[in-house]
């Protein structure tokens, strides 16, 4: 009874010009394998749980995108919403509409845009994390050792205990500011959280009527209309009253029944050029070059560029030169959280 939830409607706004709102990076193959990130999340269960097991919550106008890039599954595992409301009415939906499947659905959720090179061990790990859910009433997390003082992940500090490898939660911090991120790192109580969850059905439902009554309110009001004709309207009614709140801030910051698992998976956000530089093949210069390309006096640079233009550069470190579908950005690694400003000035240009 183990259920697969791929959270896959985020627009990936970091990953600008790469991911687009009309194609965003989960549908990209990021790492140039021949797979999309999606596809490579989809495999990754593969000894997991049956496929059919397998749901996919994504915005509507992504549809085609998924059904072109994964023809194995069917319409009922592709849940479609009308508007992006971020991850807790997504899992949400999910929740509710695979309990009506399997009451006692023991739930992986899981972002579609990361990378696990450790697929074996990913598979331990998450066969582990489900059967503590089956027996207890607990929210799992995986944590991730960290390497940097990141904003943009959530921290969790958890009560070590040498004999359990499930670990109680003590606090749960989403996106401190950089100050506190790097006392957390500093201190090495912490870990990152991995965003890839493990629970029963019923203990999230029980979460979301303690701390989001107004979202599981929503929900619990259609209930009886999944699986019929009436589900579109509903979630489009459901959605248009939902506030956008994460799972991170709604739930795993307020309850007091989370649980970490540390596990060495391999793992990485692909969420940012600089990740997807950390994780880059470098050539002599540190350089993680993607195109066809001349460099001079060039280091630290990471340059994703389409096949069919030359691209010369001079004399750049710590750049990011990217180009995809018309549009061309040279940025400062180092502040590529301004990627996200371009993006919405872009798009008041277009
Ligand atoms: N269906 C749907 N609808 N999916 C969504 C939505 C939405 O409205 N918003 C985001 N997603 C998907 C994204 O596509 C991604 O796969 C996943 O949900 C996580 O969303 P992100 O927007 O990427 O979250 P984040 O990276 O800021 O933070 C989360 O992940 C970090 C690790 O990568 C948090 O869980 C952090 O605590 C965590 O450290
Ligand atoms: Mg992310």
């Amino acid at each position: 009874n183990t259920y697969v939830v791929i959270m896959a409607g985020g627009i990936g706004s970091r990953f600008w010009p790469f991911s687009r709102t009309n194609y965003p990076k989960q549908f990209h193959d990021v790492l140039g394998t021949g797979e999309s990130m999606l596809q490579m999340t989809v495999r990754r269960f593969k000894d997991i749980c049956p496929p059919e097991n397998i749901f996919i919550v994504t915005n509507k106008d992504y549809e085609h995108l998924v059904k072109k890039q994964l023809p194995q599954l069917s319409d009922n595992q592709i849940l479609l919403e009308p508007v992006g409301r971020n991850t807790a009415p997504c899992v949400a939906y999910a929740s509710y509409k695979i309990a009506q499947i399997n009451p006692n659905a023991n739930l992986v959720v899981t972002p579609s845009d990361h990378v696990v090179l450790k697929e074996q061990v990913f598979t331990d790990v998450i066969k582990e994390a489900v059967a503590a859910a089956d027996k207890d009433d607990v929210l799992i997390t995986l944590g991730i050792t960290p390497s940097r003082p990141d904003t943009g992940y959530g921290y969790i500090q958890y009560i070590s205990d040498e004999a359990q490898s499930i670990k109680k939660v003590k606090t749960f911090t989403e996106k401190p500011n950089l100050e506190l991120a790097e006392m957390f790192l500093n201190s090495g109580d912490f870990v990152w959280n991995s965003g890839i969850f493990i629970w029963n059905v019923k203990s999230i439902l029980k979460a979301f009527r303690q701390h989001l009554p107004e979202i599981s309110e929503i929900f619990d009001e259609g209930t009886t209309d999944f699986n019929t004709e009436t589900e579109k309207n509903f979630i489009t009614r459901a959605y248009s009253h939902c506030r956008n709140v994460s799972i991170d801030y709604g739930i795993m910051e307020k309850v007091d029944n989370v649980f970490v698992l540390l596990s060495d998976i391999g793992w990485s956000d692909l969420g940012t050029w600089n990740s997807l530089y950390t994780i880059g093949e470098k050539d002599e210069h540190d350089n993680v070059v993607d195109g066809e390309v001349i460099l001079y006096d060039t280091k630290n640079t990471i340059i994703k560029t389409p096949k069919e233009r030359l691209v010369v550069v001079q004399g750049l470190e710590g750049y990011i030169v990217a180009e995809h579908d018309n549009v061309l950005m040279i940025c400062k690694l180092e502040e590529e959280q301004k990627v996200k400003e371009f993006m919405a000035d872009a798009k008041n240009r277009k």
